[in-house]
């Protein structure tokens, strides 16, 4: 794995990484494992925890022609935001080292025959339910339609509020207004048969029936089964509610799975994962957000080629796996979706083939450079 990279020694590289936590722990862990090896150092920059604000401190560095950042870990929406600040890391690899990746992540990272970044992990929206209190109110499956998810979600909440649990909620996800929204909202209006804000085809098609009930669906939930609050939540305030044992269901990334099986977590063992519910009747269907992060070294580094090491050092099925295991988020790597050692450890990633079948991408090929103004004009109304 290790190629030439002693070629270089005793650079400092400077990488804007995970914005903290779990994450930011298993960077620092592997870089410096990195570092070690090559006799080079890595400092990691902190950046926001929200995508939208993460962007704007990017671009700002970007902007300004900044060599201070060598690598970033960036999101799988920004490609043609980022494609002209990006060194073209090809050069870096052989053809049959990217045809291990997930090819339609390639492609998406592709951008004008720039491949702009490495895909670090993927992530696709997904369902997390309560085992226990599934079986206490007598359902023996999670929801398959949202229509169902408000119906049991309400009986949950009204049977624990009756218990004392005056502060339990029925679903929380992700209602703030930044990316983060964006995420949530395709999800319900694709499930409704919506469609995807902006078409492959470059037609606007937001504004049809059935992308308005999905959203007044959604509105509904808001103070009733979710906490009025929840129009301010991003994936963190989403996760600590549902972490604490307060909410049946949540819509989150496959990153909350770790931490809520964790044996200190008062859910582990309480709850399990599944593809999100469908909208109702015929043009009803399953949809799980795409996301992931992408490692991408910068045009104006000073030390490109040390930088691009690492890059395929964090990117390694090696790295990947430990990823998979310890933070339970999605490898980039087919390969990795039958490796024994990460189905032992979360037996559930063997559905994630079927999650992502019914995966559904923001429209940001079709927009490029420009995504983020219509994501910004659709989470903000
Ligand atoms: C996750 C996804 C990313 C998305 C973000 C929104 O980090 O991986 O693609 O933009 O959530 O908050």
């Amino acid at each position: 794995l290790m190629m030439p990279a002693a070629l270089h020694v005793g650079v400092t590289l400077h990488f804007a990484g995970p914005a903290g936590g779990a994450e930011l722990d298993f960077m620092k862990k592997v870089c410096d494992q990195w570092a070690q090896k090559t006799g080079n150092k890595v400092e990691l920059i902190s950046r926001p925890n929200d995508t939208t604000q993460a962007l704007q401190t990017f671009q700002q560095y970007w902007s300004a022609k900044s060599g201070d950042v060598d690598i970033y870990q960036v999101d799988v929406i920004w490609q043609g935001i980022c494609a002209p600040h990006a060194v073209d890391l090809k050069k870096y690899y052989k053809e049959d080292e990217l045809s291990q990746y997930f090819p339609r992540i390639i492609e998406n990272n592709t951008v004008k025959g720039k491949l702009v970044s490495i895909p670090l992990f993927t992530d696709a929206g997904i369902l997390y339910y309560r085992t226990d209190l599934l079986q206490k109110y007598g359902y023996s499956a999670p929801p398959k339609t949202w229509e169902e998810l408000t119906e049991m979600a309400k009986k949950i909440m009204d049977g624990e509020r009756k218990d004392g649990k005056s502060d339990f909620y029925g679903f929380v996800f992700q209602g703030k207004s930044s990316e983060t929204v964006t995420c949530d909202a395709l999800e319900w209006v694709y499930s409704y048969g919506g469609g995807t804000i902006i078409e492959p085809d470059k037609k606007v098609s937001i504004n049809n029936p059935n992308a308005i009930k999905a959203l007044e669906e959604a509105h509904s939930w808001v103070g009733t089964i979710a906490p009025s609050g929840v129009v301010t939540y991003d994936e963190e305030p989403a996760r600590n509610i549902w972490q604490d044992g307060k909410a049946a269901f949540m819509r989150n990334w496959p990153y909350a799975y770790a931490l809520g099986q964790d044996p200190k977590s008062p859910i582990s063992g309480k709850f399990d994962v599944t593809i999100l519910p469908k909208g109702p009747g015929a043009d009803g269907k399953n949809a799980a957000c795409l996301g992931g992060w992408q490692l991408m070294v910068s045009a104006y580094s000073k030390n490109a080629d040390v930088a691009a090491d690492l890059v395929k050092y964090l990117s390694s099925p090696e790295i990947q796996k430990q990823r998979a295991i310890e933070l339970s988020e999605l490898p980039t790597r087919p390969s990795l979706y039958s490796d024994s050692d990460i189905l032992a450890k979360n037996g559930w990633f063997k559905n994630i083939p079927d999650v992502l079948q019914h995966a559904v991408a923001r429209p940001s090929t079709v927009t490029g450079a420009d995504y983020n103004q219509i994501s910004t004009a659709f989470f903000q109304n």
